[in-house]
Order: structure tokens, then sequence, then C-alpha cells
């Protein structure tokens, strides 16, 4: 079966509905191992994000101060910003299985079975949203996330450096403070249903990482390369030397990072 049409309409399409039934169908040719490419397949370009019908998308710094928690429009934003980056990680993990059919069938399902988690992480965050008075796209959002997959789309190398193993390892370091900025309105329903779904979020993220981490080491090996050209290709897209306040430690080493890039990263100590 070619699964290259069945992707390509899941990443365009904007009813996370139909996402779900074809990332579904996808899977199961994968597991039965009935993929082909056909021969003369060549991968859209995407020139605009599928939320773009739903969501009005802007500059990050133009993006609204987020409000105080304990209102119900703070807390919204929050929620919404949450969901904001599982949708695109959606399309993120559809958009990986979809650009590089060169790539092994346990690759296939590994991104095709992220996509379904982040699915899952979405339709969470919105059913909160949706519980608080607000649906997605009822606030701007940005395209960071699109932007690097657009970047990063004539590398699987440098996809799974700066997706999962610089984007997605950065939600590791995010998450656990969000949920410590929480713990004080935790007898808010709405917040501690928040916080038991960053909780389950983190948990799955840290085999998204390490999923990415497993096939950035596997394209080393095969492109005869040393794994730290991961640094030098952070620095190609000018992300060395951000300023990283909380790197955590546990959960990056948890999902295949040495101590020595953790460090290297800018954490004080790692053991
Ligand atoms: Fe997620
Ligand atoms: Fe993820």
């Amino acid at each position: 079966m070619n699964i290259y049409a069945l992707l390509e309409h899941a990443i365009s399409t904007d009813k996370i509905a139909l996402k779900e039934e074809l990332t579904l169908q996808c899977l199961a040719y994968c597991n039965q191992n009935e993929v082909s490419t056909g021969d003369t397949f060549v991968p859209v370009r995407f020139t605009s994000p599928s939320y773009a019908s739903r969501c009005t998308i802007v500059d990050p710094r133009k993006l609204p101060a987020r409000k105080d928690f304990d209102t119900n429009e703070g807390l919204a934003t929050l929620i919404h910003a949450i969901a904001h980056i599982e949708y695109s990680a959606i399309d993120l993990a559809l958009d990986a299985v979809y650009r590089f059919p060169e790539m092994p069938l346990e690759y296939k399902i590994d991104w095709l079975e992220v996509a379904h988690d982040e699915i899952r992480h979405f339709g969470m965050l919105n059913a909160l949203l949706e519980s608080v008075g607000f649906e997605y796209g009822d606030f701007p959002v940005h395209c960071g996330l699109f932007d690097a997959a657009d970047h990063t789309a004539e590398s699987v190398l440098d996809r799974m450096a700066i997706v999962p193993r610089y984007y997605e390892a950065s939600g590791l370091d995010v998450n656990p403070q969000i949920i410590k900025k929480l713990e004080n309105k935790r007898k808010n329903p709405a917040v501690a249903t928040l916080m038991d779904a960053l909780n389950l979020i983190y948990e799955e993220e840290i085999e998204h990482v390490h999923k990415g981490d497993k096939w950035f080491k596997y394209l080393c090996e095969q492109n005869g390369l040393d794994e730290s050209v991961y640094f030098d290709i952070l620095e190609r897209y000018k992300l060395l030397g951000k300023h990283r306040p909380h790197i955590n430690v546990n959960a990056r080493k948890e999902a295949g990072f040495t101590c020595d890039e953790i460090m290297k990263l800018g954490a004080k100590q790692c053991q």
C-alpha cells in the first residue's frame, strides 16, 4: 500500500478525527509490512501549517503576555499554548514518516506511534480547553515548529537532531516547571486536570525524545559521523548557546543524552 497519499492528507487536514483515522490506517499497513512509495514519489513541501485555517498565526514576539493562571482566561491561554504544541507535534511526527521514505519500517512505525500519542495529548488538552469555555483557535499562535520542520525538510539527520532531540527535549526541561507553578492552584479542578495531563504527557515525551535519539544515532552510524555532529547541527540552526534556566538532567539521560552532552547544553552538574 502506498501510504504517502494518506500521510499527505493527514498532514494537511485540520480535522483531528481524520488525522487519527489516517494515522491508524498507515500504522496498520506498516505493521503488516505493506508499504511502498511508488516510483515517482516526491514529497510536497507544505507552505503553511494545517492549523492555519483555525488559528491566527503571529510572530512569537507578538504573542500576548500570558495572564495570571488564577483567571479563567489566563488558564485558558496556558492550556491553548500547550494544546498548540501538541497539535503541531502531530503534523511533525507524520511529516517525519512522509518526507523520508528511505528510512526503515521500524522508523515509520515509531513516528506513527508518536503521532498517535500527540493526537491523544491534543485531545486531552482540547477537551479541557472546551471545559473552561474556549476552543482551539481562540488565541493567536506561532508557527515555530512548522518552520523547524520546513528548515529540516532536506535532511533526516537534521530533522532528528532539531525536532525531537532539540525541541521535544526542551519540552522535558519546561514541563516540570509548569507543573511546579500550578501546584498551589490545584484546588481548581481545571488546574488539577491540567496537571494530570502534563504528568502523562511528560512520561510519553521522554519516549518520543528517546525515539529521536535512537534514529539520530542510527543515522550517525549509517553516515560514519561522530555523534558530536549534534552540536554542529545546533550551531548551524543557531540554537547553540541559548540560555536554559532549567535543564532536566534525569529526563534527558533517560531519553539517551550523555552527561557530556547535557553539560555542554549548560547543566551545572550531571551524575
Ligand atoms: Fe505530546
Ligand atoms: Fe512528542
